[in-house]
């Protein structure tokens, strides 16, 4: 069972925007507002998204992507604004967090993000252009000559902006011929990039090919030791999280993720289970890596997020219901009802810490370590004294012998024994057995407290 007491187990390390300090720290770049804001139904306002930074700093993230400025005026004002408050808000460590704006490689895409991003006071521009056959043959209808040349200009156009952070993505790396990737990476960092982010765009790589896709170019690259090496694992197989720290483990240094793995289509690596996974295994089997995040912020983060989505799904639910209503198809609303992490989610679901199972009560009765790795305390989770015991059919006597106890109800073994199977009818009936249900079926008995 993971330990609660200290958040952070070792010191940040100084913030070099070009060199990895310490070898073992892994750098949080957080994309909530930028691709997870991608996510279908999950568009946030200026305030909301100024809320979601300030409790992302809070977490302690290194890197907040903001949003994409030239996409639109209103993207531009918030991650401008957030630049000016959150990107100058630095603690007592003097931590504080690098503020990102994403920009393709145009010139007035950079510089729009560099107006936006320059208030902070540890300002990046994060520029990208695609890199695979198939997007250079339909989306851009370039040669790869060309994306080199255009990449390796803007990336030195950000730096003569007088940005001294410029990260660069090659966009569907995942599918990019490798000596090409070799080749446009190298030439950025000639021209002054300092963080290389690598993105499985369409989420389609194992986690034993992202891991070796990070280990060839950290191999093959020219320059590549004096930057840092970043992951981007989207979710189309369910497998971001695996290939982030498998990206990790062949030594990428920065992970990008996003709170509850938002994000377009399937959505990204999510920041709770990466750090969760960096916490507990990092010692053991990532060779000692760790994050510089405060994981009691992270029950927190995650239900804010659900919130300000859900809330944002329940207008667009309405708007949906009307139109439905009025197209005669009401019985699809279902559809519609916005979005919300579903509860066996990792780390943040509703379930995450309940045990249903008599075996399994028995267990968290006698050691909470039996069937819980992480404390649920260290993510910022207050445990009630039911140890996550969710009566119902599977449950056992031990179990309800407990909650009775706890209930105020002490029973003798015949008392149990006459409950336990009126319990166990009612728990075929009904999904969840509830306190009321106890309280009325010991008060048809005459057992009193
Ligand atoms: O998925 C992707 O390729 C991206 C890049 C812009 C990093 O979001």
């Amino acid at each position: 069972l993971s330990d609660p007491s200290p958040p952070l187990r070792r010191r940040r390390p100084e913030y070099i925007p070009n060199r990895i300090s310490d070898p073992n720290y892994v750098r949080v770049f957080d994309t909530t507002l930028r691709d997870g804001e991608q996510s279908p139904g999950a568009t946030l306002t200026s305030k909301e998204k100024l809320d979601i930074a300030r409790q992302l700093a809070k977490l302690g993230v290194d890197v907040i992507e903001a949003g994409f400025p030239a996409a639109s005026k209103d993207d531009f004002e918030a991650v401008k604004t957030i630049a000016e408050t959150v990107g100058n808000a630095v603690d007592g460590d003097g931590y504080v967090p690098v503020i990102c704006g994403l920009s393709r490689c145009n010139k007035r895409d950079i510089e729009t993000a560099w107006e936006a991003v320059k208030y902070a006071k540890r300002p990046r521009i994060h520029t990208f252009i695609a890199t695979s056959d198939i997007h250079l043959e339909y989306k851009l209808k370039k040669s790869k000559d060309e994306v080199i040349e255009i990449a390796r200009n803007m990336v030195k156009f950000a730096r003569s902006l007088g940005c001294e952070d410029v990260e660069f993505s090659p966009e569907d790396a995942g599918r990019s011929e490798r000596e090409f990737l070799y080749e446009i990476l190298g030439e950025v960092i000639k021209a002054g990039a300092t963080t290389l982010n690598i993105p499985d765009t369409v989420g389609i790589t194992l986690p034993s090919e992202f891991g070796q896709l990070i280990a060839d170019i950290k191999a093959n690259t020219p320059g590549i030791e004096n930057v840092i090496i970043s992951t981007h694992c989207q979710n189309d197989l369910g497998l971001s999280t695996a290939n982030t720290l498998s990206g990790a483990h062949s030594g990428a240094r920065q992970v990008e993720v996003t709170i509850n793995g938002i994000g377009e289509r399937a959505g990204n690596a999510s920041l709770e289970e990466v750090v969760m996974a960096i916490k507990c295994r990092g010692d053991h089997v990532l060779g000692g890596l760790y994050t510089g995040i405060d994981t009691r912020h992270i029950v927190m983060t995650s239900k804010m997020i659900n919130f300000i989505i859900l809330r944002r799904g329940r207008s667009l639910w309405i708007v949906k219901i009307r139109y439905l209503t009025t197209c005669g198809l009401v019985s699809q609303v279902e559809d519609y009802t916005g979005m919300q992490t579903q509860p066996h989610k990792a780390i943040v679901g509703a379930n995450a810490f309940a045990h249903e199972s008599g075996i399994h009560q028995d267990g968290m009765l006698k050691h909470k370590g039996t069937y819980e790795i992480i404390c649920p305390e260290e993510i910022g989770l207050e445990r009630s004294n039911d140890a996550g015991i969710v009566l119902g059919k599977l449950s056992g006597r031990h179990a309800l012998k407990d909650r009775l106890t706890e209930l105020g109800y002490v029973l003798d073994d015949e008392q149990l024994s006459s409950i336990f199977w009126r319990f166990k009818s009612v728990a075929e009936r009904k999904k969840r057995v509830t306190d009321a249900d106890i309280i009325a079926l010991v008060s048809d008995e005459v057992f009193q407290p």
